[in-house]
Order: C-alpha cells, then structure tokens, then sequence
C-alpha cells in the first residue's frame, strides 16, 4: 500500500478523534446493558505517513482499533478496494472488525443504521471524513433522527470554494449545484452562500465568508437534522492559512458536548497553526 503523507491539520483532527473516542467508549462501557460501536465511514488505509517527521501516524480506523476501554464492533468503510485490504490486513485476526468495500452512503442507511435503534440497546460514535462533498444529507439526518449515534463531520469548504461558489451565482455549473445539493439536503445553501447587496450600479450578489456558511450548517444540523448539541467547529487550516475544512461535532447529549468543546479548545491553535 502506498501511504499518504499527512500534513499537521490532519495530525491535529487524528488528536481530536483519539481523545474523544476514549472518552466515549470510558463512559459507555460503565453501561453494561448498551454495546457500543465505532464506525468510520470513509476510513482510508488506516496509516499515514506524517509529513514533519516522515514516521508512520496512524489513521482513524487503527486510532479506533487501539482505543481501551476497546469499542465493541469497528465498522470500516471505504469505496476503494485496495484501502480496504490494507484496513484487513491492520485488523489481522480481531473479531470485532467488520469491512466494506463501497459507498458509505448506501452501507450507512441499509446495513449500519438500521442495527442503531434506540430499542437495541446499542449506541455510536460515528466519523464522516471524507475529502470533499461526498456524504449525503440523508444520513446525517437519519443519524441525528435515531438519536443513538454522535457524528464527528468533515465540512469541505476547500471542495465548496473551490468547486461549486462562483462570484455570479448564475455561472454555477449544474453538477456541483447537484452535489452541494446532496451534501446539504436542498437547495437553501444558496440563501446561506450568496446575499444581495446594493452597490452604485444598482444590485450584486455577494458570496458569504466560510465561517458565515458554516454556521448556517450548523444551524440545520440542529434545527433541520435534530442534533440537540452542536459545538462551534474546528476550522483547519493549511500553511498559508487557508480554509480546509471545519470539523463539526453533533450529539444528543449535552455531555458529549462539553467534553467536545474542551477538546476543540485545546486543539483549535494546532488545527489553525497558531502555534508556530
Ligand atoms: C480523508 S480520507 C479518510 C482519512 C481517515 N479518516 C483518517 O483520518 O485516517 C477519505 C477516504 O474516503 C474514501 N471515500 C471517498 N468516497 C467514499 C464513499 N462514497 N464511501 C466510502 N469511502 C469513500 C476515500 O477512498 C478515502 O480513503
């Protein structure tokens, strides 16, 4: 397997994960009557090689893996073959692994999901990390709707900038209007992405800063989705200070929320290379 080399943003996200998984599966494992899962839906090889040091980090699927008190299942997902193979020879003999090699938005809602209802007695930190706009609304939604899983979420502004914003909205190209329209659920990111604004020639559209679009999704993963506690995300950024992705956090209970917020706060001057 080729590893990636991951840069200090990635590091920093890996921390996050790290620490709050732990905390998680501590607190749930008091519980003996819950069984409690990890699922990484776009879990990648597992390793990486840290672009600092050059040595390997590992990914969040074997961050996961070497979590104690250990989750009770690991579900790894990934679309591409060869990442799978690499997570199954990670896994080795552990039973408590199970791969799938696909689209996490199918596996999420027809084979994941549907073993979380709240009367299974079964509870799961579930991480949504993919590179761009490649998650669908529909299974945040389901997520929050279930009321069992906690989701840490990737937002991709890089993807969104990059990709789907232009200056005039009306030079938007229809298939990345087709795929902002799947990751946000509708088409009323365009109210959150573009605002009129008078200027000496009459009207212009204006499109909104990151953190104004962020908090807009915020917003819907709490009144849309239904996740009663949704912490300010992390904003990641690269060397020059650009705008990766911010990494959001929804859960149900306010709990999780607090401990998040303490993990973010460490982490945000590492995320955002205020340290250096
Ligand atoms: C950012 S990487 C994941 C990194 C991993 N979370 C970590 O921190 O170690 C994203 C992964 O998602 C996979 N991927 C992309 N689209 C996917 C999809 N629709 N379903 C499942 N996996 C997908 C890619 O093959 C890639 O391995």
């Amino acid at each position: 397997m080729d590893y990636k080399e991951i840069n200090f943003w990635s590091e920093a996200k890996l921390g996050i994960i790290r620490e709050y998984a732990t905390a998680y599966s501590t607190i749930l494992s008091r519980h003996e009557y819950f069984t409690h899962v990890y699922i990484d839906a776009f879990a990648g090889p597992g390793l990486h090689v840290s672009k600092s040091t050059g040595d390997f980090v590992e990914g969040s699927p074997l961050n996961a893996l070497n979590v104690i008190p250990p989750f009770a299942e690991h579900h790894f997902i990934d679309l591409d073959n060869k990442r799978v193979q690499a997570l199954e020879e990670l896994a080795g003999e552990r039973a408590d692994v199970q791969l799938y090699n696909g689209d996490c938005n199918d596996i999420l809602m027809q084979e994941i999901f549907p073993r979380l209802t709240f009367k299974q007695y079964r509870r799961a930190l579930c991480l949504l990390d993919p590179y761009g706009l490649h998650l669908n609304w529909e299974v945040v939604k389901t997520a929050a709707e279930l009321g069992t899983i906690e989701i840490f979420l990737n937002f991709p502004i890089h993807d969104i900038n990059r990709n789907v914003l232009v200056k005039n909205p009306a030079d938007m190209k229809p298939r990345q209007i087709e795929r902002m329209d799947a990751f946000w659920g509708d088409n009323s990111w365009r109210q959150a992405a573009y605002a009129t604004e008078a200027n000496l020639f009459g009207f212009e559209e204006k499109v909104c800063s990151n953190d104004e679009l962020a908090e807009a999704y915020r917003q819907r993963l709490v009144d849309v989705a239904g996740f009663a506690h949704v912490p300010k995300p992390v904003l990641m950024r690269n060397s020059n200070r650009a705008g990766l992705y911010y990494l959001f956090f929804a859960s149900q209970k306010p709990v999780a929320k607090k401990i998040v917020k303490d993990i973010f706060t460490k982490y945000r001057p590492a995320a955002e290379r205020r340290l250096f």
